[in-house]
């Protein structure tokens, strides 16, 4: 992809749109990835690159992603927390975006990696990042995920529960440790009893949660977890729930920890949330939120840690889509090529989006967005105003940086869309497209789509 040289216009307007008009080279939505403009046509850039020029080289639907944003992020909350304390490290919780190159970018800048499960384990690893700043979690790990997490040395492995601490025992008793001296590291997960305001699929503070040991077990489990030989016990973990826009419970959730004792490792968890329209409730800034942690903890641990993945990836994403057919009944639906296969948080979470056509923004015409499945349900955004979108359009959606890739599935036969990473003008696939032949690559059944000539 070429860099556009144009100088921008300030002031200028696009031609031919009625409302919402919207003056090019003047910043877009605070939604889009750092960098991101409207050139002299009106043409949405990501990371340097013309967005129709996007389409058209790597096809749609595809993840672009900004580069710089990643990165920028990424510092920002490294450089801020080694600010604000001494020992506090940065684990990107890799659920939020599972994918090699965003992975080795943030071993790169120093972070750690939250893991959940074997298969993240191994792309963590895979990614380039140091066992040691592994940090492993999960309700129902498998003996296999304990045993990987014990030989290849994970930093940490977060105890959610009894079973877990009597399974690692075992294990450890039977040997899995290897010659590892100290034993192994590890957390006790604490459901704090607080409550954030999110949605409640994504709600992890509460009592009645499926996640870690209350208030009232965690003193017992700590005593097991110490009287296990090969368990070297650390310290605390928790973690509320995810795109939480209040620090309020947050620092409840860090004084309950506070309240338990002194320990060598503190883990925070993640949740900061993000902004995915203009005109929602700011996140709190980062700065604010660490130094929450810090005040309510730093006399209380020695390492502070922080497991952010949302507010690291989320905005550095954007999906594009093409229409394949404008309908208008009661509502004007404009269909395109993707939908709950790429992105599911709409119809688990009701999460809301934007949307423009790329070389049209600020349209006003009421649409909903469907995406291509067979259902009803599969509406990526119900109130958009797009400008006349017709057959062939680019379509983007911002803020798909987070939990889309790594909850997309082949819903429909759909191959899952490429991930494009953008910076400086040029674009490179880092995750290609899934083929047809992929959807059939597990098959054991010898029926070849060749022998069937398609
Ligand atoms: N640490 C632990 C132990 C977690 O379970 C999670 C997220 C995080 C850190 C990172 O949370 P974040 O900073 O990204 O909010 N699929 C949902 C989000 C599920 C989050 C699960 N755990 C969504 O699309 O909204």
């Amino acid at each position: 992809m070429r860099e556009s040289t144009h100088p921008v216009r300030p002031g200028a307007t696009r031609e031919g749109d009625n409302h919402r008009r919207m003056e090019i080279g003047t910043s877009l939505s605070p939604v889009f990835p750092l960098g991101s403009r409207l050139d002299e046509r009106g043409v949405l850039e990501v990371g340097g690159c013309d967005a129709l020029e996007l389409a058209r080289e790597f096809g749609t639907p595809a993840y672009v992603v900004a580069e710089d944003d990643l990165r920028a992020r990424a510092r920002t909350f490294v450089g801020t927390a080694r600010e604000l304390h001494p020992d506090m490290h940065v684990v990107f919780a890799s659920k939020a975006f599972p994918c090699t190159a965003v992975l080795s970018l943030f071993a790169a800048e120093g972070l750690w990696c939250d893991v959940a499960t074997g298969g993240e384990t191994y792309l963590a690893l895979n990614a380039g990042f140091a066992p040691e700043r592994l940090v492993m979690h999960g309700n129902a790990k498998s003996e296999a995920e304990l045993r990987m997490a014990l030989r290849h040395r994970v930093g940490l492995i977060v105890i959610d529960n009894l079973d877990e601490i009597e399974r690692l025992g075992e294990l450890i008793a039977d040997g899995a440790l290897g010659d590892r001296e100290g034993g192994q590291p590890v957390l006790v997960r604490v459901t704090p009893d607080v409550r954030g305001d999110t949605h409640e699929k994504i709600s992890t503070g509460q009592a009645d949660s499926k996640f870690g040991f209350s208030m009232g077990e965690v003193r017992d489990a700590i005593a097991r977890v110490e009287s296990t030989r090969g368990l070297a016990m650390q310290g605390l973990h928790a973690h509320i729930g995810s795109q939480l826009l209040e620090l309020d419970p947050f620092r409840r959730a860090c004084a309950q920890l506070a309240g338990l004792g002194e320990f060598r490792v503190l883990d925070v968890g993640g949740g900061l949330g993000v902004r995915y329209l203009e005109d929602q409730q700011a996140p709190p800034a980062i700065e604010d939120y660490l130094a929450v942690a810090v005040e309510e903890l730093a006399g209380h641990g020695g390492r502070l840690l922080v497991e952010p993945g949302r507010a690291l990836t989320a905005n550095a994403g954007v999906t594009l889509y093409t229409v394949e057919s404008v309908r208008q009944n009661v509502s004007r639906w404009v269909a395109v090529d993707g939908g709950m296969s790429d992105n599911l948080r709409p119809m688990l979470y009701g999460a809301r989006y934007e949307a423009e056509v790329v070389d049209r923004f600020g349209g006003s015409t009421l649409c909903v967005l469907a995406g291509k499945h067979c259902e009803s349900g599969d509406v990526i955004a119900r109130d958009v105003l797009l400008d006349d979108p017709r057959r062939g359009d680019v379509i983007v959606t911002p803020v798909t940086g987070a939990y889309g890739y790594a909850m997309a599935n082949n819903y429909n036969g759909v191959p899952r869309p490429p991930v494009v990473f953008c910076a400086g003008g040029e674009a490179r696939t880092v995750v290609r497209r899934e083929s047809f032949e992929d959807l059939i690559a597990r098959d054991t059944d010898p029926l070849r789509a060749e022998d069937l000539g398609i």
